[in-house]
């Protein structure tokens, strides 16, 4: 049983497992509270206070995250139309990534719960807590920018279609590595830098500026995603690049949309012949 303890040295208590402290992120409503518990989680971890747990004990994972009132969640077919100009359209814009980025945070979190009892080294868990731990960073820069333009994080609402993609994925690993890091982060990469020149062109700098972090952080998500996808694939004697089609095709509704920043994508170890099949095939 995990029960609660306080962490030495850090203000926030963790429990004494990692599955649990990621559990709880999960769970946790307050944004605040998430935020400092994802970051004292990884804390904890990397000064080696956690041990890793099982989700053979403990409360059962949450099926959808904790979240407080606001925003007001619509499906994506119900979102009005985005302000994009003037100071309502840049809050608009860093609202929408705002929300992306909690999702991720929620999505990176239950990844390392969920599947805490898998047979991987100790390395894979420490990739994915940097990358919870850099979500939580991603949310709270762009959550500090919204306050800056006069705004916060639930004046808006937004779309609640992001977590179908956790449900999707919840059966398998190697389907939640595919969807997750290597279908959507890998989309950022392609996006990302064409909006922080558009951003920046529109006299932004500040918002330009943390898109930048985030660009070079998501790269190594995706990198993760790809190295652990191919490690997964290995271990269980699979072909890597028919398993990426195979499960992007059950769990991925959509097509994967050109134009692709090739070389991010390849520098992170996520080359054409995992990808192009699926654009040309579903687009
Ligand atoms: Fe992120
Ligand atoms: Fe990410």
């Amino acid at each position: 049983m995990t029960d609660a303890g306080t962490t030495a040295g850090d203000d926030t208590p963790t429990p004494d497992t990692l599955r649990e402290s990621a559990r709880l992120v999960v769970a946790t409503a307050d944004l605040d509270a998430k935020v400092d518990l994802a970051y004292a989680t990884a804390k904890a971890w990397f000064s080696r206070r956690l041990g890793r747990g099982s989700g053979r004990v403990g409360p059962a994972l949450a099926e959808r995250p904790g979240r407080p009132e606001k925003p007001v969640l619509l499906a994506p077919r119900d979102m009005p139309r985005r302000s994009s100009v003037g100071l309502a359209g840049r809050i608009a814009l860093v609202h929408s990534l705002a929300h992306i980025e909690l999702n991720a945070v929620d999505l990176t979190w239950d990844l390392v719960a969920r599947f805490v009892d898998q047979p991987v080294p100790r390395s894979f868990f420490d990739d994915w807590v940097q990358v919870g731990l850099e979500e939580a960073k991603h949310f709270s820069m762009l959550a500090e920018r919204l306050r800056e333009l006069g705004a916060a994080y639930g004046d808006l609402p937004a779309h609640d279609g992001l977590w179908q993609a956790a449900e999707a994925t919840g059966f398998d690993l190697r389907a939640r590595l595919a969807v997750i890091p290597l279908v959507l982060e890998a989309r950022g990469l392609d996006v990302t830098p064409v909006m922080a020149d558009k951003v920046r062109a529109g006299g932004d700098d500040r918002t330009a500026a943390i898109l930048d972090v985030i660009y070079r952080d998501e790269k190594r998500h995706v990198a993760f995603g790809a190295k652990w996808f191919r490690f997964l694939c290995d271990r269980d004697g699979v072909p890597p690049e028919p398993a990426f089609h195979d499960l992007v095709r059950r769990c991925f509704r959509g097509a994967l949309k050109p134009p692709f920043n090739d070389r991010a994508r390849s520098e992170a170890g996520l080359t054409p012949g995992f990808y192009k099949p699926l654009a040309v095939l579903k687009g």
